[in-house]
């Protein structure tokens, strides 16, 4: 049984933190680091359950690792012993527990593999769509067969075979769809090509040319030689921005506060909350740190005020999608109206991130209407504590925990947050950090 949170609203928030490695590339890593032709060094690699099941994964693959820092069950500092791209055969099922991240970009190396393995999830993930990824992958030669109770869910058992090339059109915005066919093509002779119909995160892009692969990217259409090496290489993952950004509405709708966040990831394809936040009036510095892998990461101020409400732009959705939750909060603290549309794949997400999110707000007094893909929130007037639900997804749980925070009266409980530990190991005591004494 997890502890509840048990948040009262605060006056003021200040001080500095370091939010954990980023999980989006701490999958990428553990993989790519375990295709690659050598050892590599990875450092500040997320230790969330997430991320271990991925690394966990290449193990049963094959892949040897070493924890430097941090232990066995949240491993921070790693030495991964690339394949070359030899897997082998698993023992057992693969076990990706909440991740779709996880489930969807390890199917993209295994459908090119000579064996056959399941990949198995928890029941959140075993609700997810994997149509989406299957569609592509058997284009290209794999045999992909969903034994899940929900059509098209897991558990998958991909039966991996030669792979050949295709050029295929993401019907949705998806950087794991595109990094499971990208990761397909890796072991398909010729080139593989994916179109997006929008910009959406691109570490695979980024990272897969930081360990030497050669992935062009022309607009919206990305492609890729198949049979290249990965060559082994050291990694410093940054902070992960979508944990950071809670901390950022927080402050950022708090008149007074002021929190500085350290080594935080800025990759453009994930910071549209900043450009959004500006909008609404938040006071945001950007201090760059440095880059590592193709991945920018830096300091950000963040300074408090009364926000004014805004419309989210359909193309900056897919670059602040994780972030729709705590955004929704900021919207119910700031005046006006905040309209967040386009945006139906929330409804995929870890839960119904519409549903969940409608369903909290309202809880906590905020005037909220939901639409098929998105919602349109009339703010200004205060929030109220309430006890509430994550319904198991970590991005709700975290974001009412900073609601509890912003609140104008009252206590807020926020129950079922051991779903935390598949991102944000930590956030607990960064809560309290900020309560204070
Ligand atoms: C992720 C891509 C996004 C995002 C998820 C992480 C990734 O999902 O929501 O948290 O690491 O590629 P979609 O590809 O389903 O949009």
């Amino acid at each position: 049984m997890s502890q509840p949170f048990e948040v009262s609203s605060v006056t003021t928030l200040e001080g500095e933190l370091a939010v954990p490695g980023d999980k989006s590339i701490s999958h990428r890593a553990a993989i790519f680091a375990g295709l690659s032709d050598g050892i590599c060094r990875v450092s500040n690699f997320l230790p969330s359950e997430d991320c271990v099941n991925t690394l966990r994964a290449m193990g049963q693959l094959g892949v040897a690792f070493e924890v430097a820092k941090g232990t066995a069950d949240r491993p921070v500092d790693l030495v991964i012993e690339g394949t070359g791209g030899a897997l082998q055969a698993p023992k057992g099922e693969l076990d990706c527990g909440n991740s779709g991240t996880g489930m969807r970009l390890l199917a993209g190396v295994l459908a090119g593999q000579p064996f056959e393995s399941v990949l198995v999830g928890d029941e959140s993930l075993s609700g997810r769509p994997m149509g989406r990824i299957i569609t592509p992958l058997e284009k290209m030669g794999a045999l992909i067969e969903t034994r899940g109770v929900k059509p098209g869910c897991a558990p998958l058992r991909v039966r991996g075979r030669s792979l050949q090339a295709i050029t295929y059109e993401m019907p949705m915005a998806s950087a794991q769809v595109k990094s499971a066919i990208l990761l397909a093509g890796l072991f398909a002779p010729g080139t593989t090509t994916v179109v997006q119909p929008a910009v959406n995160r691109d570490h695979t892009e980024r990272l897969l040319n930081a360990f030497g692969v050669r992935v062009m990217t022309d607009g919206n259409r990305i492609s890729m030689e198949g049979r290249q090496i990965l060559r082994a290489r050291d990694l410093v993952v940054p902070g992960d921005f979508s944990s950071a950004a809670f901390w950022v509405v927080a402050a950022a709708a708090l008149p007074g506060a002021r929190l500085v966040l350290s080594n935080v990831g800025l990759n453009p394809t994930r910071t549209a909350l900043l450009d959004v936040l500006r909008r609404m009036g938040a006071g945001i510095t950007i201090e760059p740190e440095g880059e590592d892998g193709g991945e920018p990461r830096g300091r950000l101020v963040v300074e408090g005020g009364k926000l004014a409400g805004t419309v989210i732009r359909p193309e900056e959705v897919p670059n602040l999608i994780d972030e729709v939750p705590i955004l929704a909060v900021a919207g119910a603290l700031a005046d006006g109206v905040t309209a967040i549309r386009n945006a139906a794949e929330l409804r995929v997400k870890e839960t119904d991130r519409i549903e969940t999110t409608v369903r909290n707000l309202r809880l906590m007094g905020g005037e909220v209407e939901e639409f098929d893909d998105g919602m349109v929130i009339t703010g200004g007037t205060s929030l109220r504590g309430a006890e509430m639900r994550s319904h198991g997804d970590h991005r709700i749980a975290m974001a009412f925990a900073v609601a509890g925070l912003l609140a104008g009266e009252g206590k807020t409980v926020v129950h079922d947050t051991a779903c935390v530990a598949t991102s944000y190991p930590g956030f607990a005591d960064h809560l309290k950090s900020m309560v204070g004494p």
